[in-house]
């Protein structure tokens, strides 16, 4: 470990040698390592979802510096599209003055107050906010601090509701294979991805996964029939009423969904999808959680995914772009018919977090959402939906290009070895064209996006919502490129 006193000279000397360094250049290994926030970062920091071996072998990581509007910049000054919104996150672009003026101004008059028995103004206006926004009866709001806590605190709160209604044995949860719900044990459990959990069982015990609507791998998830979408649909939803009698209605507290999957590249829902998973919830009386720490706040075209796609869930989780992340928040949305027990005597839900809330990622959030009013940022999404699907569909005429899937301004393209049999890579060729090449050239080529491989491989997109034609048109032409160049790899 460095000495403490060693760590103020090393963050000078980086600001130092980060203005020297060239605009757009292109650095060596050695060259890399002789910049001393490659350093630190090589001898300090820890990558979520990355393995250390990258740092280790001293190849350095992208350092991103800047934001403005769609575009990112890194440390040698080279600017990207940023075709990801950072993580699904930064909805309303970067560099939004306003924003960090909203995070100033609420830090100034209160910077931190809990919401432990207390509560401060910029919490109870956007929790009213929020409720405004959600459909059906859903007007109680839960805060936290990101996504893995807000399912977190649905997957707690189920439980405890079903035991206040008499029936203790309802602790069990259904979710999807491929679908990514977070990281804490709880949330964990509920991810339908063996790979990223095996390390870490045992979990939280009772989740099941049912297949998802990824029509495109009907067959691969044990689907033969009727290739229409409604028989598909209806298929995929009924596999939830399959598990639910399996293990017994008795003991499902609640379905985890995301109104668009993200895992996996994109799997939007059959028209049908939700009205039937409605149905069976209602039927077998467990909840429905609309997981949409993705899907909310315009991904989709709305403020909630589930308006789009015409249901209304138990409780929604949501986080990432409620302030397009100037400041951190997440929130889980509850129903009255679930708050009412709660409402009584010395019943509480003991939960909760310090920085839950926090007023100026509270106040951040109403001034994001006042933004998505005055600017229409949801309407953009609608009106130019069609049009970003189409652009990427452009890119079906690329041998290696099999699905083209998705929503609003989130899209997946998966990758084949064949189009006309869906073949798909084996492990070792999925890690050539994804690590070893595709990240790479995407991102050499000014495209900053996401390539996948935690089910079949994806290449995944979720621009700022500020964008339209010109910016598709461009990502169309480096993925063009890129994927051609990677045609002529295999
Ligand atoms: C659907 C879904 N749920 C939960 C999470 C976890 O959110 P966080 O990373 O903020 O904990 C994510 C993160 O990407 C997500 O996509």
């Amino acid at each position: 470990m460095a000495l403490m006193s060693k760590k103020p000279k090393a963050a000078k000397a980086a600001k130092t040698a980060a203005k020297k360094t060239d605009e757009g250049k292109i650095l060596s290994q050695r060259e890399v390592m002789k910049d001393p926030l490659q350093k630190m970062a090589k001898d300090h920091l820890w990558m979520h979802f990355a393995r250390q071996s990258g740092m280790e072998s001293g190849q350095g990581v992208p350092i991103i510096t800047k934001g403005d509007g769609h575009h990112i910049w890194d440390s040698s000054g080279k600017k990207y599209i940023d075709g990801l919104s950072g993580l699904f996150v930064v909805n309303a672009g970067h560099g939004r003055k306003r924003l960090a003026q909203a995070a100033a101004k609420q830090a100034e008059e209160l910077a931190f107050f809990p919401l432990w028995s207390y509560a401060h103004p910029s919490a109870i206006e956007l929790a009213d906010r929020l409720a405004d926004y959600a459909p059906g009866d859903l007007n109680r709001v839960f805060f936290s601090t990101g996504g893995g806590e807000a399912v977190e605190t649905a997957f707690k709160l189920a439980k405890q509701y079903w035991k206040l209604q008499g029936m203790p044995m309802k602790t069990k949860v259904i979710a999807r294979n491929i679908a990514y719900h977070g990281t804490p044990q709880g949330a964990l459990a509920i991810t339908g991805l063996p790979g990223i959990k095996a390390a870490f069982e045992p979990l939280v015990p009772g989740a099941f996964h049912v297949p998802n609507t990824n029509i495109y791998r009907a067959a691969e998830q044990g689907y033969h029939g009727d290739m229409s979408e409604e028989a598909f649909g209806l298929w995929a939803a009924n596999e939830i009423e399959r598990m639910i009698q399996m293990e017994g209605p008795d003991t499902i507290a609640a379905v985890f969904l995301e109104p668009v999957q993200n895992a996996g590249g994109c799997f939007p829902p059959q028209a049908n999808y939700f009205k039937r998973v409605r149905e069976i919830c209602d039927k077998y009386d467990v909840l429905l959680v609309s997981d949409e720490v993705i899907c909310a706040f315009g991904r989709i075209g709305e403020m909630f995914a589930c308006n789009a796609f015409d249901y209304v869930p138990d409780m929604i989780t949501c986080a990432k772009a409620m302030t397009s992340g100037y400041s951190p928040i997440g929130a889980t949305i509850i129903s009255d018919r679930i708050y009412e027990p709660f409402k009584h005597g010395t019943t509480a839900f003991y939960h909760g977090y310090t920085f839950g809330g926090h007023p100026v990622s509270a106040a951040v959030a109403m001034e994001n959402l006042d933004i998505y009013e005055e600017e229409d940022l949801n309407g953009n999404v609608r009106r130019n939906a069609a049009a970003f699907k189409s652009t990427l569909e452009k890119l079906k005429d690329i041998p290696i290009v099999g699905d083209v899937r998705g929503a609003g301004y989130f899209y997946g393209i998966e990758l084949v070895k064949d189009q006309a049999t869906k073949e798909t890579f084996n492990d070792a060729e999925a890690e050539r064209l994804l690590r070893g090449y595709l990240s790479k050239a995407l991102y050499g080529a000014g495209l900053y996006c996401r390539a996948d491989d935690r089910g079949d491989p994806v290449i995944q997109l979720a621009p700022p919502l500020t964008i339209g034609q010109p910016q598709f048109d461009e990502i169309e032409q480096i993925l063009r490129e890129v994927l051609l160049g990677a045609t002529k790899l295999l």
